[in-house]
């Protein structure tokens, strides 16, 4: 039989566009170059998932998941609204919220398409409070663990992978917002090497890791490493200006609880340090070794979130003290790395730190507390957890010559762009 393409006519945006009746609205719109995010979506599933709505679009006028249309004559299709644009971000933020993603500890950093995701939608910071779910993870099973707290329940593992004989390998499990995906080991066991690797690449996150093939692919020669999939995405550069007439102004750092990295990435800048210290002084900073505000500074930086009343105390004086006040880095952010500890209780993490670690002594008794010593909190808190923050620069840790790129552009009210190369979580 000859199969007969029907061409139909109709419009992204108000672009027109033709098209093979029936085709995948996400894939012809990328045809086309039209950027529509997706991430449940993948082109060999039939029939697509239409799971995460990250693709919503408003299509004639109704708000309607972009992977599950097939184009047809007429159709109107609103991709790239503001309103759009907004709401496909916060249903990326709730997955960060809803998840325990430590980015700077996951092997699947890179070649993450949650994490490729919050690149291109452009998230810095999470505008719902984190959940820090205590999941329990499996890391007996000899080949394949699943790691619950980055699963965005997709479904492509459910559907898509079974044994030679059409047995389901994952399944779901529970219902609402206590449902989680189960996997059968007997049926794993049956899948061969490369069946493994195609269900670890399958998932769009790091739920899925075959132990040992993991970290095969260097950090930084990743898939997302370097370039957004939209053309021009945030690549106008900004217009330094000049420092002859600038005035000088005012900044002051903070490390709290983080691991002195953004400090160092800040002073990663070679001999352009020479060129910021004609442009700003320190006040109070780990970097002066300033430690009470002699003046009011115009811009407070601040890296690591709080994990003690002294951090808080630190926090609120920065506020006070600081015309502008910046978050830098994932810890000051939303908690980083010792945000880890948040989904289990504190008093399971001072013994398992003071008591039961193989490094402590054999036989110690006692967990370390004194009324000098700073009150640890029960969780680790972001920073705008405690006090306004006015920007967040991304990253773990953000790029030296981005950081200050930001700082002088907050200082000198320069028009600035984060470019997606800077962009980074890893
Ligand atoms: S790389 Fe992806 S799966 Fe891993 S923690 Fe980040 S967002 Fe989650
Ligand atoms: S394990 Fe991966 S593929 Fe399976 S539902 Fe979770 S995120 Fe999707
Ligand atoms: S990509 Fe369309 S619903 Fe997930």
């Amino acid at each position: 039989m000859i199969y007969m393409e029907n061409k139909i006519n109709f419009t992204i945006d108000g672009k027109s566009i033709q098209a093979n009746e029936g085709d995948n609205l996400v894939h012809v719109a990328k045809e086309n170059g039209i950027f529509i995010p997706s991430l449940c979506y993948f082109e060999h599933i039939e029939p697509p998932l239409g799971t995460c709505r990250v693709c919503t679009c408003k299509i004639n006028g109704k708000y309607q998941p972009a992977c599950t249309e097939r184009v047809s004559e007429g159709l109107v299709v609103e991709a790239n609204t503001d309103e759009l644009k907004d709401l496909r971000k916060a249903l990326v933020e709730m997955m960060f919220a809803e998840g325990n993603h430590i980015c700077p500890a996951c092997e699947k950093s890179g070649n993450c398409d949650l994490q490729h995701m919050g690149y291109e939608l452009g998230i810095a910071s999470v505008r719902f409070p984190h959940l820090f779910k205590d999941r329990i993870i499996d890391y007996k099973p000899s080949r394949m663990v699943l790691e619950h707290n980055r699963c965005i329940k997709c479904l492509r593992c459910v559907m898509d992978v079974k044994t030679k004989d059409g047995k389901k390998v994952f399944t779901y499990q529970n219902r609402g917002n206590k449902t989680y995906v189960g996997i059968d080991y007997d049926e794993e066991a049956k899948l061969t090497e490369e069946e493994a690797m195609r269900v670890m690449n399958l998932c769009p996150t790091g739920a899925i890791i075959v132990r040992g093939k993991n970290l095969t692919q260097p950090f930084g020669q990743r898939k997302f490493d370097e370039h957004s999939v939209q053309k021009n995405f945030n690549e106008k550069k900004h217009k330094p200006k000049t420092s002859l007439n600038m005035e000088k102004k005012i900044v002051a750092t903070c490390s709290l609880a983080g691991c002195f990295g953004c400090h160092m990435s800040m002073l990663d800048i070679d001999t352009d340090l020479l060129d910021m210290v004609e442009l700003v002084s320190f006040d109070k900073s780990p970097l002066t070794d300033i430690k009470k505000f002699s003046h009011r500074c115009h811009i407070g930086i601040v890296e690591g979130g709080c994990c003690n009343d002294e951090n808080v105390e630190t926090l609120r004086s920065f506020r006070e003290n600081c015309d502008i006040l910046v978050a830098l880095g994932e810890c000051s952010i939303w908690g980083g790395v010792p945000s880890m500890r948040n989904a289990i209780p504190l008093g399971e993490c001072l013994e398992e730190a003071y008591l039961n670690s193989a490094t402590n002594e054999p036989g110690s008794t006692v967990i370390p507390y004194h009324e000098d010593l700073p009150k640890i909190l029960n969780r680790i808190y972001a920073c705008n957890e405690i006090v306004k923050i006015d920007y967040f620069i991304p990253g773990c840790p953000p790029d030296g010559n981005h950081i200050w790129k930001v700082i002088k552009n907050l200082l000198w009210n320069e028009e600035y762009n984060i470019l997606y190369s800077e962009f980074k979580y890893d």
